[in-house]
This record gives C-alpha cells, structure tokens and sequence, in this order.
C-alpha cells in the first residue's frame, strides 16, 4: 500500500446512512458451486427485501465479471483478486447503508474468510447454496459442465477446479430440495427479518 495515501474521514458515516434507509446494512454472501442456483437465490431474495422496502444491490458473479472484473480469468490468482475486488465492493455498499447479496462461486475458504474480516459483527453472513454436483450437472442452463467434459473449458469447478465447502456458515440451503421463495425466507429468517426485525435495527 503507498504510505503516501490518507484515509479521508467523511462528515457522514454509515450509521447516519442506514438511519436514512431505516435498515441495519449488511452484506449476505451466497457461495456455491456454478448452477447451484445462486443467481436466482440472490434475485428471489432482493424482490422479498424490495418488497419490505429495503434498500438492495446484487452483485452477480457472471455481471462483474463482464465490467469491473472483465480482465479476470478462472485461474486460482484469478479468482482470489476477483473475490478480493467484490469484497470491497460489497464493504464500500454496505458503507453506504445499503443490504447486499453476492453471488459469487468464491471456492476458496481464505478468500471468503478475508471477505468476512473486512465487515463488522453482525454484518456479514455466508450462506452456502449446496446443491450436490449431480444435481448441478443435470441443471447446466448455460452448457458449460458438457463443455468442461468435453474438454473445452479447464479448471471448472465441481470438475477439475476446486471448491471448498463452508465449514461453518450462517445459513446452510440444500438449494436441491428448496425451492427460491423457501430458501430466500430461510435466509431472512436466520438474519432476523420477519421476527425482530432486525434489519430495522440501526447500527451505532
Ligand atoms: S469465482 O470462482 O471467481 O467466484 P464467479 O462467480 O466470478 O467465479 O463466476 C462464475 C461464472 O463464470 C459461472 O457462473 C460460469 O458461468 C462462468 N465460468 C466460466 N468458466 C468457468 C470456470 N472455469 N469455472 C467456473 N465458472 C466458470
């Protein structure tokens, strides 16, 4: 980092943000294997927050990917500066008082670990889409397992690239035998909305 660089401390801060929005802001990040239904998870869930009248973003794994992270590719290094790129992302939105939902495959256990590490208690929850790799292989909307088994596409996930498993998330969606209005309810319940309400708590 260039040491001649100051943080610049805004007369706003986050809580007077989310005040605005009457919302606690927090970051709700989906991780999964490709076709697991993160996508559709991740839009299921800001039409049921639009509807309570949140103020929400998706960043998409497969959208960023064709703007701010277009120079990335699927390689191991590829992938860690994808995620660390959305991270920021993601912390700089929830900064601004707003309910984020990522939806991005995120393999790598470290990579999801220093995305949580950037947020603060309370803000953060993984939530592991698992839907088995048979299922996902069955599903293939975009042909891209067939062309991985064809040889045509190398390091895929599920195949011969890696993904890490959570260990311990907040929110665990056998996304298999849950349909999206299910799975979205189940992750607003663990997050409280509906109960106490507390993404209408207001950080301090
Ligand atoms: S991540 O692994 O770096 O987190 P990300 O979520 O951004 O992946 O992008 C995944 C999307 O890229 C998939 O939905 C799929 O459409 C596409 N894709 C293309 N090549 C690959 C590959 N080798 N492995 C996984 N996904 C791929």
């Amino acid at each position: 980092m260039n040491t001649d660089i100051y943080w610049q401390a805004p007369s706003l801060n986050k809580g007077a943000r989310a005040l605005l929005k009457a919302q606690h802001p927090v970051c709700i990040w989906l991780t999964g294997l490709p076709s697991a239904g993160k996508t559709t998870l991740a839009n299921e869930l800001e039409v049921q927050l639009h509807g309570m009248g949140k103020h929400t973003y998706v960043l998409d794994g497969d959208n960023v990917r064709h703007g701010l992270n277009s120079d990335l590719g699927f390689t191991d290094d590829d992938r860690a500066e994808n995620i660390r790129r959305v991270a920021h992302v993601a912390h700089l939105m929830v900064d601004a008082g707003l309910v984020v939902v990522v939806a991005f495959i995120s393999p790598f256990r470290a990579e999801r670990a220093y995305a949580r590490s950037l947020f603060g208690p309370g803000e953060f929850y993984e939530v592991f889409v698992d839907t088995p790799l048979s299922e996902c292989m069955r599903r293939d909307p975009k042909g891209l397992y067939a062309k991985a088994l064809q040889g045509q596409l190398k390091n895929f996930t599920g195949l011969d690239g890696p993904y890490e498993a959570p260990e311990l998330p907040e929110v665990h969606v056998m996304a298999g035998s849950t349909t999206p209005p299910e799975g979205a309810a189940l992750i607003l319940q663990k997050l409280g909305v509906g109960k106490a309400i507390r993404l209408l708590d207001i950080p301090t």
